[in-house]
């Protein structure tokens, strides 16, 4: 393929602020190609002989089986650390020295940390690619990917879009990457959530300082009503530092079908998942819930990535 695919190769993924519109905008087109592979119905072979790492410091079902499922499509192998506690990190050994010798065990290494910062950390270390699958509280770059992948499917576009965050907007990293790559496409982005989850001011100020619509309110039905996409998150309780706090807010918000009667037709409801009880299950019958749908794209668009990191490009 074409321009611009080869500068991906050896690249690691961090933070979606490492990447233009442009980079992101080759990654959606690749992902499109990898549709029917995602959907077994072509096979590639493109991956054999090489090793995709999943190490994952907290729990996942998408991520990690997402990327798996991505390297096998492809003819690849997956070797996945498991639980952590059953490795010498439980003898104490540090991040730095795990990331080693991962590094010498495959070609590409997807980590999942809790701490912030982890991910660039680990990518200093290692020769080899490293993917950040969700750092702390920081970013989630290759969730934000998959987001954009399924509104540029399900709208026909993300430019000019009004895209409603709803939710832990304070502890999600999903809406802290995703809400960067939404003003590089120029949409129209609304923070709703309650007083205690708010956006970092940080995230929201440089938003705004590269020329970004966003603008925060605590009020749901009003943007039920304008939205064209509601970007549902949960609660993050594992990043509560007191369980007291977490408990208060808990519950404070939810998606039901009657909250959606003054929506738009088209709006589309996503969510990263895991649902906890922020969506009602009777919204999953709605034509809006496309959260499911939006999970499986993770395959397509990780896909993508691998074939770019390891430069396969063009044999589609
Ligand atoms: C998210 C995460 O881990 O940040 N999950 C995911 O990767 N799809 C969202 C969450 O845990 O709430």
């Amino acid at each position: 393929m074409s321009s611009g695919a080869e500068k991906f190769k050896g690249r690691d993924i961090i933070s979606i602020n490492d990447f233009g519109r442009e980079d992101i905008e080759i990654v959606l087109t690749v992902a499109d190609k990898m549709l029917p592979y995602a959907l077994g119905r072509k096979t590639a072979e493109v991956m054999r002989g090489r090793v995709l790492s999943t190490v994952f410091f907290e729990p996942s079902t998408r991520t990690r089986l997402s990327f798996s499922t991505a390297m096998l499509r492809l003819g690849g192998s997956v070797l996945d650390v498991g639980d952590i506690t059953r490795t010498s990190v439980k003898k104490g050994e540090t991040l730095a020295d795990t990331i080693r010798m991962i590094e010498a065990y495959s070609d590409i290494i997807v980590l999942r940390h809790s701490s912030e910062g982890a991910a660039r950390f680990a990518s200093k270390v290692s020769k080899k690619p490293v993917i950040n699958a969700g750092d702390g509280t920081g970013q989630h770059p290759t969730q934000t990917l998959l987001d954009l992948y399924t509104i540029k499917k399900e709208l026909g576009g993300i430019e000019g879009k009004t895209i409603a965050l709803l939710g832990d907007l304070k502890y999600g990293r999903t809406v802290h990457s995703l809400a960067y790559a939404l003003a590089k496409f120029n949409a129209k982005i609304i923070l709703v959530s309650p007083p205690e989850l708010q956006m970092p001011a940080e995230i929201v100020r440089e938003i705004r300082e590269s020329g970004g619509d966003v603008w925060e309110t605590d009020d749901i039905s009003s943007v039920i009503k304008v939205a064209d996409v509601l970007y549902v998150t949960r609660i993050q309780k594992e990043r509560f530092p007191d369980p007291e706090e977490y408990l208060k807010i808990a519950g404070s918000y939810k998606i039901t079908t009657e909250l959606l009667e003054n929506a738009k037709k088209s709006l589309i409801i996503m969510h990263p998942l895991p649902r906890v009880d922020e969506i009602d299950v009777d919204v999953d019958e709605t034509k809006h819930a496309v959260y499911f749908k939006q999970a499986f794209y993770g395959v397509p668009v990780r896909m993508a990535l691998i074939c770019l990191i390891l430069g396969e490009v063009g044999w589609w």
